[in-house]
């Protein structure tokens, strides 16, 4: 049997996602024929952990100038993109053009003129692209769509999500690139676009309208000197500087083995700093956000997100015509031990709850498994559709193409607009997304 090749692009923190599946569970399916990079310490490491740990045979690897060179002598089905959010539509258009399909990390691009290029190349080419909505296979989520989908609670009017970050999760977002919206489009395309993806599944309407708001309100210099804490503002980064020893928000890049081989030994070949003072000045995005949206189906969302929380998790509160879903996650606590070190999480906080109550009824506590690993539970799923030979079944519409991809970035990106211009932004301004249609599951 022929086995589909993949090549990646961006090697980084995430891509074991993708590549430790083709290389080890899926390895008789799946070939890894090419990585990207433009760090070689990067690209190079994974590359040796991969023949060390799964046993593969080397293959070649190169640099970012060189990534044409790669489509052409390595010749992949597809191509994972998984390098910083700005660029995911340059490469995304070159594997379409070279005759690939594509699979990206979300957010799929940050605004809507990159998005736009994705479109036509994916309607010029033939070609597909598959967004990774992880979000959608936990456990819980899938559950709360099964619920939706099966009339549980009528038809869909309002939906309320409030998602924290914390301390550890959240600042890391204001360590590196996340922190420039020309980069990652902000958290709420960043980050929310996740969240807004699971609300358009899980309701299956298309979002039509944004007003937003946001600030930058903990991190950066001024609001930690504004606090009293000009202490910790004082040095740019944290990994071997003595003075920030102590400081809560400290990320030594070699206090840990994948950290010191992945970045702090890829400085000198990328420039990348992992670990940059989150109260720094110069910081572009927000880290606290709100914003009502519109769906086509007149659905109306409340939504909120913040990156300075103790805690880390999401509640959401669904009301449709016949009754209320309330779904809460509680990931992760970020707590300092007595030694000052670092701790996420005591296991004795995680959890999740779901809860359905029909009008003039009592409610129902509903169980929901959460397991440890892999996004709760959710990347073994996803790996498992995109490598499998013979993936199980899809019946709840888990798998999004690039229309879906769109239709939760672009929520960010219109809301990224309100915030400038002070108004609501109707998103068929930016780009027209199939306006014939109002449900998700009308979107490739
Ligand atoms: N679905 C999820 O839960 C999830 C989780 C984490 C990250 N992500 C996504 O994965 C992607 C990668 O994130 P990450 O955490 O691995 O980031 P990272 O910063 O660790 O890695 C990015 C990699 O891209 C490389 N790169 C930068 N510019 C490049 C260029 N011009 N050409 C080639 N390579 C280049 C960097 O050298 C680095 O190795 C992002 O789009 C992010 O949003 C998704």
């Amino acid at each position: 049997m022929m086995k589909h090749k993949y090549a990646v692009v961006g090697t980084g923190g995430r891509i074991p996602m993708f590549i430790d599946p083709i290389a080890g569970l899926y390895r008789d399916t799946s070939e890894l024929v090419g990585l990207c990079d433009l760090s070689a310490t990067r690209r190079r490491w994974h590359l040796q952990r991969l023949i060390r740990e799964y046993g593969i045979d080397p293959i070649p690897d190169y640099a970012a100038e060189d990534f044409d060179v790669m489509l052409k002598e390595r010749r992949p089905d597809t191509v994972i993109v998984c390098v910083p959010d700005y660029l995911h539509h340059d490469y995304i258009v070159r594997s379409l053009e070279f005759g690939a399909n594509v699979i990206s990390e979300k957010p799929l691009t940050i605004d809507a003129e990159k998005f736009a290029v994705i479109d036509a190349a994916v309607r010029r080419t033939g070609r597909s692209v598959r967004t990774t909505f992880n979000y959608r296979w936990a456990p819980g989520a899938s559950k709360v769509r099964q619920l939706i989908a099966s009339g549980a609670i009528g038809t869909v009017k309002h939906i309320d999500f409030e998602y924290m970050l914390n301390t550890s999760h959240g600042a890391d977002y204001f360590r590196r690139w996340h922190s420039y919206k020309k980069f990652s489009g902000g958290l709420l395309v960043h980050k929310a676009t996740h969240h807004f993806d699971l609300i358009n599944w899980w309701i299956d309407a298309i979002p039509e309208t944004v007003f937003a708001m946001g600030n930058l309100v903990f991190y950066g210099k001024e609001n930690a000197v504004a606090r009293g804490q000009e202490a910790l503002t004082r040095y740019p980064r944290y990994t071997g500087v003595p003075e920030s020893e102590g400081d809560p928000f400290r990320m030594n890049l070699e206090g840990d083995p994948t950290l010191k081989a992945l970045y702090r030994d890829a400085e000198s070949d990328s420039g990348y700093l992992r670990d940059e003072n989150v109260f720094r000045d110069g910081i572009t995005i927000e880290d606290s956000m709100s914003a009502t949206v519109r769906y086509r189906t007149g659905a109306m969302l409340s939504y909120s997100l913040n990156a300075y929380c103790p805690c880390e998790g999401f509640r959401v509160s669904i009301s449709g015509d016949a009754g209320r879903l309330e779904y809460a996650e509680r990931h992760a606590a970020h707590i300092i031990t007595g030694d000052r070190e670092l701790k996420i999480e005591p296991n004795a906080s995680r959890g999740a709850s779901l809860r359905l109550q029909n009008l003039f009824s009592d409610p129902q506590e509903i169980p929901v498994h959460m397991p440890e690993s892999g996004h709760g539970g959710a990347d073994p799923l996803i790996q498992e559709q995109i490598f499998s030979a013979n993936p199980p079944p899809e019946h709840l519409g888990r798998n999004a193409g690039h229309e879906q991809g769109a239709a939760s970035l672009l929520v960010g990106a219109a809301a990224n607009h309100s915030m400038k211009i002070g108004a609501p932004v109707r998103i068929t301004d930016l780009f027209n997304l199939r306006p014939e249609c109002q449900r998700l599951s009308q979107l490739i």
